[in-house]
């Protein structure tokens, strides 16, 4: 199978892994719905998801004062829910929020800080103290998606893992939003919108990695 990669070709080297395609296999403990549920009231499906992982000799440091930049200012949502009034005041509520990259940023969670109490299993694993989940999103973006499919509504907005790595450098790790938001049967114009979505989240990443 061919996986599109909207980064550019000059990067591919930096990519640690280009995606992790997982289906279910036969010999492969599935949990199912139904052990949970009464059958009949759950509908279940399977999706590929590709998730990437791009390694830059950067410190964690930069790269997220490089991030921080690109998204702006941390923003409430209730800031945007103020704005739900009408079109016009949300359209420039969005855009009055949005930092440089497009994005409002949303959370910022430092898993890190936490995690290095514990850290992993192996105690030989280098365990990332600098370890932060970033979420945001735009909701024009999103709409161009989401006016085919519900289904876009899960994942949005978008995570995205920053983290430090043994060599001193830093991963950036996130799922390509069109795995993430399309499903199957939907208008050809909701991938292209997603493609878009897709490059603007590479572009972000090549950024902040390596720009
Ligand atoms: C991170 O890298 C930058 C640029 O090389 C450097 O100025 C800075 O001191 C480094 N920060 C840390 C915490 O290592
Ligand atoms: C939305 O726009 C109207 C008309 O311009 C204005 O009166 C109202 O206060 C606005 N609401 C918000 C939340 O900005
Ligand atoms: C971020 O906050 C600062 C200080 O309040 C403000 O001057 C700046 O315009 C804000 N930037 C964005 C993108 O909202």
């Amino acid at each position: 199978m061919t996986m599109k990669f909207p980064i550019p070709v000059r990067l591919v080297s930096f990519i640690l892994s280009l995606a992790t395609l997982t289906l279910p296999s036969a010999s492969q403990a599935v949990p199912t719905p139904s052990v949970t549920l009464a059958p009949g009231v759950v509908t279940s499906r399977f999706h590929i998801v590709e998730r990437l992982t791009v390694h830059t000799s950067r410190n964690t440091t930069l790269v997220k004062q490089k991030l921080q930049q690109e998204l702006g200012n941390l923003t409430q949502s209730s800031m945007l829910t103020a704005a739900t009034d009408s079109q016009a005041n949300y359209t420039a509520a969005v855009n009055r929020y949005k930092g440089p990259a497009g994005q409002i940023w949303f959370l910022n969670i430092l898993h890190g800080r936490w995690f290095r109490l514990w850290g992993f299993d192996d105690p030989a694993a280098y365990v990332p103290a600098e370890m932060a989940q970033y979420t945001f999103g735009n909701p024009l973006t999103l709409l161009t998606i989401a006016k085919y499919t519900l289904n876009a509504f899960l994942n949005a907005p978008i995570r995205m893992l920053v983290y430090d790595t043994a060599d001193g450098g830093t991963n950036v790790m996130w799922e390509r939003p069109c795995t993430q938001l399309v499903l199957n049967g939907i208008p050809l114009s909701a991938h292209s919108a997603c493609r878009a979505l897709d490059n603007t989240i590479s572009e972000l990443v090549n950024l902040i990695a390596f720009g």
